[in-house]
């Protein structure tokens, strides 16, 4: 039975475009695994805390490790890994990073010969209010997609693929009024993108 780890983390609610494109994917999930299940955690309604010391110490039964041990269980049972990570400051949510902290384990989910998340797939709704595309000003200047490819790429070694609704600011900042049909036109294919993934991935489960 396949198992999808969701994770948003917007703070924006309803209004969220992350978040919109993350029940895209999660509506064709499931309209593709009646029976699977969908392990959800919303980071921003409910953040993990800040990694301490303590708990990064501990291990095995030690209750300082109880939190690390469910959201690793939790990503280790999944199949799929769908993260909401809108852009904050050019970078991920603290929220997202808090959770990264707590499931980076050295010996079971990185620096091991097998990582216990090896060889699953992630998708990354990374949603930013400009636009970082090869060719505009603030090219190179993106954290996200570049941090999550090293983070969830190399130190987990999950398949990453990104969906990037960008441009969301242009209909509230009257100087990117004139971007407005090309943020339509991202939100647009993001959607659409985040439906074909999810079959895509149906597909390659079940083969
Ligand atoms: C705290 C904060 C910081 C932001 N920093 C950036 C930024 O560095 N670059 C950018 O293009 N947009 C930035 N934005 C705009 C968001 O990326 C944009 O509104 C995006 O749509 C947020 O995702 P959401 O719609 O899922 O909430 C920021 C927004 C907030 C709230």
């Amino acid at each position: 039975m396949a198992t999808l780890l969701h994770i948003d983390t917007s703070f924006n609610g309803e209004n969220s475009h992350s978040r919109a494109v993350t029940a895209a994917f999660r509506k064709a999930w499931e309209a593709e695994h009646p029976e699977g299940t969908v392990i959800y955690r919303d980071l921003a309604a409910e953040p993990v805390p800040h990694l301490e010391a303590a708990a990064y110490y501990a291990g095995g039964t030690d209750p300082a490790f109880a939190l690390r041990a469910e959201l690793i269980e939790e990503a280790e049972r999944a199949d799929v890994i769908l993260l909401g990570a809108p852009m904050y400051n050019y970078t991920i949510p603290s929220t997202l990073k808090a959770w990264l902290d707590h499931v980076f384990l050295v010996g079971r989910t990185s620096i091991t010969e097998n990582p216990s998340l090896a060889g699953k797939r992630a998708v990354v709704v990374t949603s930013r209010g400009g636009s970082y595309r090869e060719g505009t000003p603030q090219h190179g200047n993106d954290y996200v997609e570049n941090y999550l490819r090293l983070a969830l790429g190399d130190m987990f070694g999950l398949d990453v693929s990104f969906i990037t609704p960008e441009l969301t600011l242009a209909p509230y900042v009257p100087a990117m009024a004139g971007l407005v049909p090309l943020f339509e036109s991202s939100r647009t294919e993001s959607l659409a993108a985040a439906e074909s993934l999810a079959k895509e991935l149906a597909v390659q489960l079940a083969a």
